[in-house]
């Protein structure tokens, strides 16, 4: 029986540079879909998944990323003296219990893989969740519960999957699988952006994995790969001797709001996703498309 995952760890350290000029001072996660920052999906997703303690891998004046999920007493007293319940609730849905958020400074932006040792003394010696908020998930059951759920049944690493077109394989971390079974699919290696002439599989990480606590072990090294960064898929890929490691094809739509256009394709989808506003949206959506 695996142990419960109850931490979060989400790598927010970065300085958005595509999202320039609109990050000059507000971290890209900060930056709204429709009505909530992109980090507040995350951290939802999290919630709903049963994690407890959420830790925040920032860098210098991202300061506002924790913030927002402290208590506003001030604001909520203003609300409450002016009758303003569904406002209240949305900031009090916007606020984590005292305690169960952790912040850690990322000195220097040496890649995802150090992002995550960084939070190595919050998380200890249990398996834990990575959510990488610009990877959005729209899904019937959140998309961190499907993975820890597997976790439940097989243990080891289980990272949310799905197939990419064969050209984009060289953004992604890629599984070489070794078989497949259901909507897992077991890995025995793994590579960080590999070229399409070159890569094992077009089977691609999306941003949430639940992982077991020796890849710290593996991260101490400060192996650089791709990039010449300090890479987390690689980390991984040197514990497949001692740890399983399975790709869950999870259920759900996928959006990449790591760039501009795939940050406009999330905005349109999640506003479609409610019911009152896809009503409005869609006659709307369908005119500016006729004129373009
Ligand atoms: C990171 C990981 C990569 C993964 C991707 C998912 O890459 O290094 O393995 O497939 O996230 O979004 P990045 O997008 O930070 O370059």
């Amino acid at each position: 029986m695996a142990q419960p995952v109850r931490k979060a760890v989400f790598p927010v350290a970065g300085l958005g540079t595509r999202f320039l000029p609109a990050t000059k001072i507000i971290p890209k996660e900060m930056i709204p879909v429709v009505d909530k920052p992109v980090i507040q999906y995350a951290v939802e997703e999290a919630l709903a998944a049963g994690i407890e303690h959420f830790i925040f891998v920032t860098s210098d004046g991202k300061e506002s990323i924790a913030a927002h999920f402290a208590e506003h007493a001030e604001l909520e007293k203003t609300l409450k003296a002016r009758g303003k319940a569904t406002e209240l609730s949305l900031v009090q849905a916007a606020t984590l219990p005292s305690g169960s958020v952790h912040t850690v400074l990322q000195p220097e932006p040496l890649g995802l893989g150090h992002a995550v040792w960084c939070a190595r003394e919050f998380v200890g010696d249990e398996p834990f969740a990575v959510l990488l908020p610009d990877d959005m998930v729209l899904s019937k059951t959140p998309c961190l519960k499907q993975l820890i759920d597997a976790h439940a049944d097989v243990g080891g690493h289980v990272v949310a999957v799905e197939d990419v077109p064969s050209e984009k394989t060289n953004r992604y971390g890629i599984l070489d699988v070794l078989s497949e079974t259901g909507r897992l699919a077991k890995a025995k290696g793994l590579v960080e952006k590999p070229a399409p002439d070159v890569a094992p599989s077009t089977l691609a990480i999306i941003g949430r994995y639940v992982l077991d606590a020796s890849v710290f072990r593996a991260l101490d090294n400060h192996t650089r790969g791709a990039g010449g960064e300090i890479q987390l898929t690689d980390a991984l890929n040197s514990t497949l001797a001692d740890q399983s490691f399975h790709g869950l094809r999870f259920e759900g739509a996928r959006y990449d709001c790591g760039n501009q256009v795939g940050f406009v394709e999330a905005n349109v989808a999640f506003a479609l996703s409610n019911p009152e506003m896809s009503e409005k949206l869609k006659p709307l959506l369908r005119a500016l498309l006729n004129h373009h």
